[in-house]
């Protein structure tokens, strides 16, 4: 773990790099491990913010694996709604997790950070809607199934934020891979907005607390976004932020700051294509 210095304020900081749907495809391998690689340099952490592969094949999250393992920081995911397509999500999950990757679902992990702590709570969320546009706990079978796999999720969210809490974290962060937030959904069509993230995950993120939030799914979408209670977002989906990771800094001594924004140093590598 790197030991931080102050930022310019003066203050320590955490680094946070994040990136998601990189949609990683057998034919992928080593695309965006140079970038990786830089890692050790200019961050203390990566989160993966779900759709890692492009199927869900094993086989895939081999070649993810390999991308991230032994990258000399610690490395935090979710998994997305492509991670699940081959029905083998728990293979997925081992995988990456014998990479060393700290699989999150509905769980939290704490990282050591310049003698802080650093915590993280994962979940990878569903769809639904957001305020006034959701979807209700109505009717079929069917509909009130699938509302309440949303609210599961977002209860899965809210037990992992109270444990950091217990924790005494000194910066606490919520990453998905569906949107807590429709801001972050700008430049989506509307009429997808309640297939893109649940309005759920921002009411779990604001009841526990959290100084940032980070997701992806949304690869239209714009990068910053703000839940009502003033959780500041990040949709970090690879096609929106258009490089290898974003990098985002927290203050590590106070929770009222607000992240500020680092210069990515790895553009997407120009081969790379989406699946
Ligand atoms: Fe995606
Ligand atoms: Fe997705």
């Amino acid at each position: 773990m790197t030991l931080l210095g102050p930022d310019r304020t003066g203050r320590p900081v955490v680094r946070v790099a994040a990136v998601g749907d990189i949609h990683l495809g057998e034919d992928c391998a080593g695309l965006l491990r140079p970038a990786f690689e830089t890692l050790p340099g200019c961050a203390d952490l990566l989160l993966l913010a779900g759709d890692l592969t492009r199927h869900g094949t094993a086989a895939e999250a081999r070649v993810v694996a390999a991308e991230v393992a032994s990258i000399g920081v610690p490395v935090v995911a979710v998994l997305g709604n492509h991670d699940h397509h081959a029905d083998e999500p728990e293979e997925v999950v081992r995988v990456l997790r014998d990479a060393g990757v700290r699989v999150l679902e509905g769980e939290s992990t704490v990282l050591p950070v310049a003698g802080h702590k650093v915590g993280v709570a994962g979940v990878k969320g569903f769809c639904g809607g957001f305020v006034g546009r959701s979807a209700g706990e109505f009717g079929e079978p069917e509909m009130k199934a699938f509302v309440r796999t949303a609210r599961r999720s977002a209860d899965r969210l809210a037990g992992a934020l109270a444990e950091l809490e217990a924790h005494g974290c000194a910066v606490r962060i919520a990453l998905t891979h569906f949107s807590p937030v429709p801001d972050t959904l700008a430049g989506e069509p509307p009429e997808i907005y309640p297939f893109l993230g649940s309005y759920l995950l921002a009411e779990a993120i604001d009841a526990q607390g959290a100084d940032l939030a980070v997701h992806g799914h949304a690869h239209l979408g714009t990068e910053h976004g703000m839940t009502a209670g003033g959780v500041r977002v990040r949709n970090v989906a690879q096609p929106v932020i258009d490089h290898a990771f974003a990098l985002y800094r927290l203050p590590l001594d106070g929770r009222s700051a607000h992240p500020s924004e680092a210069s990515p140093p790895a553009p997407v590598p120009a081969r790379y294509g989406l699946g």
